[in-house]
């Protein structure tokens, strides 16, 4: 399994990554709806829907492998006077219980791995959800430019590695539609949705990814045929 590694948040563009995605408010009306309380924001980065949902009134805890997103977010989460718990831990071993929460948010976090590792965070997630709990999440799809044109190093048949700004040295994995799938045999899929971000940052771009939302199956935890 390759080094995980986390963001160079000092690269980063702060104003892009502390506005919320559009998504995020949809979810927190859904779930406060479906009466969920306990969000796991996995790869809080910043913590910019860490913050989002704990105005909602979720009980929010926010995980990332950079020390400087959490210290960022524990400066925002003071300031504005809300409560989040925050842990700098690595998503390949989740330092929470099992059942611990009711909806685990991780938004474009769980591509940063390759093909060994994402099955580890996948098991990991299924331990810490509770049984009927929701998931939202993003991947890295194979259509992507990083993966199909730019020629960066190969870490496995799914996984090259960035090099450069904030992500560098950071794995990237990247899959298809069947991948998915196979991958979420313990989930009712409720919908996923594959986007190209053809405009990003000021110029044309080829960003693919998935968007994914699935329930945990109540009745226990199987193997999956990948
Ligand atoms: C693209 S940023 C997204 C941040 C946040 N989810 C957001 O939407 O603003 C990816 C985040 O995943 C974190 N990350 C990468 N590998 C990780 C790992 N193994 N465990 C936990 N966090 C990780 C990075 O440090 C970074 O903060």
């Amino acid at each position: 399994m390759v080094k995980p590694k986390g963001w160079n948040w000092k690269e980063a563009n702060e104003v892009l990554w502390t506005n919320p995605c559009e998504e995020s408010y949809y979810y927190a009306n859904k779930w406060k709806r479906e009466g969920k309380k306990t969000i796991l924001d996995l790869g809080c980065g910043l913590g910019r829907h860490s913050i989002l949902f704990a105005k909602e009134g979720f009980d929010v805890t926010a995980a990332d492998l950079s020390q400087e997103g959490i210290n960022y977010l524990n400066d925002w989460k003071n300031k504005v006077g809300l409560e989040i718990v925050t842990k700098v831990c690595d998503m390949n071993q989740l330092p929470f219980k099992a059942n611990e929460f009711d909806c685990v948010w991780s938004y474009h976090v769980i591509s940063h791995t390759d093909t060994a590792g994402f099955l580890v965070i996948l098991k990991e997630i299924e331990r810490v959800l509770k049984p009927g709990g929701n998931i939202y999440f993003t991947l890295c799809s194979k259509e992507d430019q990083a993966y199909k044109e730019a020629g960066f190093p190969v870490v496995d048949s799914n996984t090259i590695m960035k090099t450069d700004g904030p992500e560098k040295d950071v794995p990237h994995y990247y899959v298809e539609l069947n991948d998915i799938l196979d991958f979420l045999c313990n989930f009712d899929i409720v919908q996923i949705k594959h986007v190209n971000n053809c405009f990003f940052g000021g110029s044309k771009q080829n960003r693919v990814h998935y968007y994914i939302e699935a329930i945990l199956k109540e009745d226990g935890l199987h193997s999956c045929n990948v």
